[in-house]
């Protein structure tokens, strides 16, 4: 991978719309290093979309798919990894993530979510019912999880891909120090 410049490994999480694979691969491309993204990964071994494998296996055939795929993408080095925004629910999840790499969070409000994910129907969680209320729950009982392991926070509202790419470098570059992400509850 990138050896040379001793790039460690980024791990961005965070709830569906905040930006995840739109960051890191932009942030990945700043920094010369390769952009993985788990859920394109599963759908490229698989061959057919997440949606698909919701409906055949369910959510729990889904996360058992995340799981292993977590753990294989978190050994390698150097990479920026747009992790799916339930990757935090399992614990392993989150030890693989909290010790193999940098986990940055990117932070966004409902409204924000909302409209990020309002175009795009690869997302069984928010196909049916209130996808507003949806999120809501979502980001409650998640965000918890993202700020446990993540050791810095970015809000994403209104910025662009580049900006929060650039925030992101600089903390990497400043070789800063953990920090203690706020609750980011329902806005
Ligand atoms: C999910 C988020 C999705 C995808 C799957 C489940 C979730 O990824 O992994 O639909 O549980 O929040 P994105 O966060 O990239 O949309």
């Amino acid at each position: 991978m990138n050896e040379q410049t001793e790039t460690p490994n980024i791990f961005l999480v965070g709830p569906m719309g905040s930006g995840k694979s739109a960051v890191g691969r932009r942030l990945a491309r700043d920094i010369r290093a390769d952009f993985v993204d788990s859920d394109a990964v599963i759908e490229q071994r698989t061959g057919v979309e997440i949606s698909y494998i919701f409906e055949k296996e369910g959510e729990s055939g889904f996360r058992r798919r995340e799981r292993e795929m977590l753990d294989e993408l978190t050994g390698l080095s150097g990479i920026v990894l747009a992790t799916g925004g339930g990757s935090v629910l399992a614990p392993e999840n989150r030890a693989y993530l909290a010790e193999r790499g940098r986990v940055v969070y990117l932070r966004a409000s409902i409204p924000q979510l909302l409209e990020r994910t309002s175009h795009n129907r690869n997302r069984p969680l928010l196909a049916n019912g209130n996808a507003e209320e949806t999120l809501t729950e979502l980001l409650e009982q998640r965000d918890p999880l993202y700020r446990e392991i993540a050791e810095f926070c970015v809000d994403t509202d209104g910025r662009t891909v580049a900006d929060v790419a650039v925030e992101i470098r600089r903390w990497l570059s400043d070789d800063a120090p953990a920090e203690e992400c706020p609750a980011n509850s329902a806005r």
